[in-house]
């Protein structure tokens, strides 16, 4: 691996704790303005100390984010379909990979649609995207998303990952699972979790907990962190269970430390 794609890659990958928060910002390239990043610099702005990265689009990041900001950035540069079509796996690249570097990114990241209608050429575009950002020595995440009829389950789960792992990504995102060590296993490469739907803050903590158990790198989450009742201190937490270990009753504790 280069030289620039291992310093980009320990910008966001501790390489103190070898794990690593992402903060997944990127839901409006699909579902407009989502709740929770309405105004996307108000809730951001105070969880950006928190994370190792944004994960962000590059119209949000030229308009809602600091230009002298210290966060990492990770570029989602995939896009297309919005929510009000069936088939979400409609995507192309949209960023180019010189918009990356000029937006001095540490990564960029695109959805595959494994089962999707759109499946093979997403996975085309995968293996595409990786050798363009390779002569620039950027990593890939892949992130495998699931459309509505697919199980979130290890079988589908592993295949995704593994497939995205084929072609050649860098670090793959993906959900918790049953079984998720089976997943694990089956992906050399580095894993982070989606949170996915808000679920209770203790179990979104839990489940984190779980994936850092079962060999995830880290999490790259959104909606459990800014939909949450106190999206300072959830992020907080998050960061206490992937970096520090945390027990969930002491995330749980900072969670409600902080609402305080
Ligand atoms: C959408 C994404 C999101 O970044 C991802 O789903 C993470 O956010 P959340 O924790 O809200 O699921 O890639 O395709």
């Amino acid at each position: 691996m280069c030289w620039g794609l291992r310093n980009r890659l320990s910008k966001v990958i501790s390489p103190k704790t070898g794990k690593t928060v992402m903060l997944a910002v990127d839901h409006g390239y699909f579902q407009g303005p989502t709740t929770g990043l309405r105004e996307l610099k108000k809730a951001i702005d105070p969880l950006i100390p928190y994370a190792d990265c944004l994960f962000i689009t590059r119209g949000m990041l030229r308009n809602c984010v600091d230009p002298q900001t210290k966060s990492p950035i990770f570029l989602r540069v995939s896009g297309g379909p919005s929510i009000l079509k069936d088939d979400l796996s409609d995507e192309h690249i949209t960023t180019s990979m010189t918009e990356a570097l000029r937006l001095n990114a540490v990564g960029v990241g695109m959805s595959i649609f494994v089962g999707g209608v759109n499946e093979s050429r997403t996975v085309a575009n995968l293996g595409k995207l990786v050798n363009e950002a390779e002569e620039y020595g950027m990593p890939v995440l892949a992130i495998t998303a699931v459309g509505k009829e697919m199980a979130r389950d290890e079988r589908y789960l592993g295949l995704a990952c593994r497939m995205a792992a084929e072609q050649g990504a860098h670090i793959v995102k993906t959900y918790y699972c049953d079984n998720f060590k089976e997943v694990v296993k089956a992906c050399p490469v580095p894993i982070v979790i989606a949170g996915g739907k808000k679920i209770d803050e203790k179990d979104a903590l839990q489940m984190a907990r779980n994936a850092i158990d079962d060999g995830a790198v880290g999490v790259d989450m959104g909606r459990n962190i800014f939909q949450s009742e106190n999206p300072v201190g959830m992020i907080k937490a998050i960061n206490a269970v992937v970096h520090k270990n945390a027990s969930v009753d002491d995330a749980f504790n900072i969670y409600e430390k902080e609402k305080k």
